[in-house]
């Protein structure tokens, strides 16, 4: 079935899809990641749905793995000595050439997992911030009912605070692991759900792509004095 056709709903809504007139979002590109390392992850499944589901949309979907981004504990004398590792420039090199990202995460006790939020303290070391500015809609995947939803609450905390546009609705799958039928979920209607909640994302990074008028500066402000020695500042590129 190829982008923008659905087989067999001519007129008809079916249930189990929503209906893709056209791609509403071509050469919109997103980076789309679980925050998983292990090979069976629900996770992981979330994220290529996710990105598929993308892809149907027309964006251009960059899937990546966490081992992509590989780093080691954030340790300040390791970055004086040899400056940010190769994992954090890849995801910053992989941020920069998207529009968006998209990244499921698992909860762990409640919050992020310490590989996710130490890829995050890496990256945010770059001048300029890579992260202002981005767009960023956050999916979690848990066999608790919760769906580890409470860790997406920890993780947008450190995303906002970076610059990071986080989509309001997040989307949660709650007992991940009898929620999917092969590469899809098993009931349809979630699936339209989660198709509406991809699709609302993948419109307001389009629009803030060819409307780029909420730029801003990126400061970030801990309470010292303003002076060159405190100031964390990354100003608005004119050019874009
Ligand atoms: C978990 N898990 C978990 N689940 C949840 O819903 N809330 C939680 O707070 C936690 N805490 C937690 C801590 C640690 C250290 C581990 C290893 C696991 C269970 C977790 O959701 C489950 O293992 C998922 O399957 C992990 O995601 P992936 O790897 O399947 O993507």
């Amino acid at each position: 079935m190829g982008a923008g056709k659905l087989a067999g709903t001519n007129s008809a809504r079916r249930q189990d899809t929503i209906m893709v007139d056209h791609p509403r979002t071509p050469g919109l590109k997103v980076l789309v990641f679980a925050a998983s390392l292990r090979k069976e992850s629900l996770n992981r499944k979330l994220a290529a749905l996710a990105g598929r589901l993308a892809e149907r949309q027309g964006a251009t979907v960059d899937l990546a793995s966490m081992r992509d981004f590989d780093v080691p504990l954030y340790d300040g004398d390791l970055e004086a000595a040899n400056g940010v590792p190769p994992g954090a420039l890849e995801f910053r090199r992989r941020l920069q050439e998207n529009d968006a990202f998209i990244v499921s995460s698992p909860e762990y006790n409640f919050s992020m997992p310490g590989t996710l939020k130490n890829l995050i303290d890496w990256t945010s070391r770059i001048r300029p911030q890579p992260f202002d500015g981005q767009h960023a809609l956050l999916l979690s995947a848990s066999p608790s009912l919760a769906g580890g939803n409470r860790g997406l609450w920890a993780l947008r905390v450190p995303l906002e605070h970076l610059g990071t546009r986080v989509f309001p609705d997040m989307f949660s799958l709650s007992m991940a692991h009898k929620a999917f039928a092969g590469d899809d979920f098993a009931d349809p209607a979630l699936r339209v759900r989660f198709e509406k909640n991809v699709q609302g994302f993948l419109s307001l990074a389009e629009a803030a792509k060819h409307y780029p008028c909420i730029k801003r500066a990126w400061v970030e402000f801990l309470g010292e004095p303003p002076g060159a020695g405190a100031d964390r500042v990354d100003p608005i590129d004119a050019t874009s």
